[in-house]
């Protein structure tokens, strides 16, 4: 078995940065693996217009590492109140990559989010017929509905109705986390793909109590059972094109996560592709690997694939801890103080 594996330099199709401080300490992790990534826009406040895109873009461009020469997509937040117009602006920036869907209240600054779709429906059409892609946070919200049934009545109630009414829209259903999730995605129309994160490729929701309560394991949509990890392992590993990489890496300062309300999110900007690694090998499929990285992300937002290769080595290694975060805080990332078996090789 070889200790080298070269591929295509890969994309992250769904990543946080934050900003000022934690976006300088952030950025060089994900700028060393990714020569692109699709960048959250929910700030506080949320990035909402096209304006706000390009001065968000810039400070992330100034954040860059010396010599680095990775390339933000931008995405705009959706909101109830979006004019139709700003998909066209958007269209012709150059730099905004899609508009992204939160369900008012699902996850971290989403409270601006989007009460109910239908009011959106101007503005999804002009980006079906811009050929502008949604990026979708699929959760529903409801107290009454179970933490762990959210994404499933999502598709349900929301999202298979969204595709058909909109059925040229092109649609990234974000960071799946169950079989009920890869299933509707193999069976959609054209247009519809999904990424999938480590987190959910490597743990079940057994790994937020483990002996005690985890909250470095609590993401949303939260980790879900062993049933739906290896359903979403098979999705990823399959080279079926329609499911890609996007890491959702979400730092959160140590002491807001280890908290009597802990923040959700997991950081794995650091060894991302070394994590993905690990599922693909163990999967026997290192040799689709690329593809997941590297060709399907690009193929599907219609972007060139990327020129030049990462390698990783067969070399185990531990990640800290925890790394700076901007000031005094820190984050803490998968696999702090355990080992990793793949290494990036440094350019
Ligand atoms: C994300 C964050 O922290 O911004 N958290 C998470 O658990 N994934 C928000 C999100 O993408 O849901
Ligand atoms: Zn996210």
């Amino acid at each position: 078995m070889s200790d080298l594996l070269t591929l295509r330099r890969p994309d992250d199709w769904h990543l946080h940065l934050r900003d000022g401080a934690a976006l300088a300490a952030v950025l060089p992790h994900t700028a060393r693996q990714f020569a692109r990534a699709i960048v959250m826009p929910n700030l506080k406040p949320p990035v909402t217009t096209t304006r706000l895109a390009g001065e968000y873009r810039d400070r992330i461009l100034a954040a860059r590492p010396a010599g680095s020469d990775f390339q933000p997509l931008m995405t705009l937040y959706l909101t109830d109140n979006t004019p139709p117009s700003e998909v066209d602006t958007a269209a012709a920036s150059g730099f905004v990559a899609g508009f992204k869907m939160y369900p008012a209240g699902a996850t971290t600054n989403s409270d601006s989010g989007v009460t109910d779709l239908r009011r959106t429906d101007a503005v999804l059409a002009r980006m079906a017929e811009l050929g502008v892609v949604l990026q979708v946070h699929g959760e529903v919200t409801h107290d009454h509905v179970d933490v762990f049934d959210r994404e499933q009545r999502f598709i349900d109630d929301i999202l298979g109705p969204l595709v058909e009414r909109h059925p040229r829209l092109r649609v990234v259903f974000e960071h799946i986390t169950t079989s009920a999730a890869a299933d509707f995605v193999r069976g959609a129309r054209d247009g519809i793909a999904a990424t999938i994160t480590p987190q959910h490729l490597l743990h079940n929701r057994n790994d937020l109590f483990r002996g005690g309560i985890r909250p470095h394991f609590y993401c949303l949509p939260v980790l879900k059972t062993q049933q739906d990890r290896l359903a979403l392992v098979e999705a990823a590993t399959s080279g079926d094109p329609r499911f890609f990489l996007g890491t959702d890496s979400a730092p959160h300062a140590r002491h807001t996560k280890e908290n009597d309300c802990g923040c959700a999110g997991m950081y794995s900007a650091h060894a991302a592709l070394e994590l993905y690694a690990e599922v693909f090998e163990d999967a026997g499929a290192l040799h689709r690997l690329e593809g997941f990285a590297s060709h399907f992300g690009p193929d599907f937002y219609r972007l060139p694939r990327n020129p030049g290769t990462v390698t990783l080595a067969r070399r185990e290694w531990s990640p800290p801890a925890a790394y700076p975060m901007g000031g005094s805080d820190v984050v803490v990332p998968m696999r702090a103080g355990g080992k990793l078996r793949w290494q990036l090789v440094e350019a």
